[in-house]
């Protein structure tokens, strides 16, 4: 357990419509008060359509509840149809947004550049990226999880500054863990967070290693995620499908006990 404030954020993916998002974020609201929320940051992902319903849920009840999007524009503005940009988010009162989390790469065939472009997007915006990287099955099974997952780190934080690559949150998810009821072992995650942290360090010295916080994501649930967050690297969690109740994303924010 390191002594970084650690950081569970819930991924909605496309999950939950406006509605359904209200009543899972009053509900956390609720659950969380069972929850010493100085000791630990809570951050939803909703869909882009729930975002201006949770802000108004959040700001009404005084939630103990960050939130933010799930993607973001590398553009700032102007003819992208379809796309939401950082100005956007940060009007809505988004502190987070994730960027190049597996499904995007594999799906919408995000490239190396267009996440180093989104995670800058998101800083010049005033939010902080967390960014998403993670090796497939057969990179795993080549014993290749580490070389690759730092190059996507790499490519991801090219051209940051200090103040920048302090402020990130990295987000370490094997795809083959994701959704699959499959959670990597706590050794597996510490593995790659702390060799995440070291590539940070070489690139930025220690400062800046000692300040990210790297999370694990990939099946994280409450009866596992007390011994992921044993592990001296891994400072939260990313979590999909056990954030979408509320009554288990609030056991996971207070693992703590
Ligand atoms: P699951 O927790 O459903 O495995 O999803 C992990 C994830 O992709 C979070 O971004």
């Amino acid at each position: 357990m390191s002594t970084r404030t650690p950081l569970m954020a819930g991924n909605w993916k496309m999950n939950l419509d406006w509605k359904q998002g209200l009543a899972l974020v009053e509900e956390l609201g609720e659950q969380l008060k069972d929850v010493d929320t100085s000791k630990v940051e809570t951050v939803v992902l909703p869909p882009f359509v729930d975002i201006r319903t949770v802000q108004t849920a959040v700001e009404a009840g005084k939630l103990p509840i960050a939130y933010g999007a799930q993607d973001i524009s590398e553009h700032e503005s102007g003819a992208y149809t379809g796309e939401v940009s950082g100005p956007m988010l940060s009007a809505l009162g988004c502190t987070y947004v994730a960027v190049g989390h597996s499904e995007r790469r594999q799906y919408h065939g995000e490239t190396e550049q267009i996440t180093n472009n989104k995670v800058k997007a998101a800083f010049a915006a005033g939010l902080t990226p967390i960014l998403c990287v993670g090796e497939p099955l057969e990179e795993r099974k080549a014993g290749k999880h580490v070389e690759y997952t730092l190059a996507q780190l790499e490519g991801g934080i090219e051209g940051l500054d200090v103040e920048q690559a302090k402020q990130i949150v990295i987000a370490y998810e094997p795809v083959w863990a994701i959704g699959t009821g499959e959670v990597a072992t706590p050794d597996d995650a510490q593995e790659v967070c702390a060799a995440i942290r070291e590539a940070l360090q070489a690139i930025y010295g220690a400062e800046v290693a000692g300040a990210v916080r790297v999370l694990y994501g990939g099946s994280v649930k409450s009866a596992n995620v007390a011994e992921l967050m044993e592990k001296q690297d891994v400072d939260g969690a990313l979590v999909g499908g056990a954030s979408l109740k509320a009554e288990e994303f609030a056991k996971i924010a207070g693992f703590q006990g």
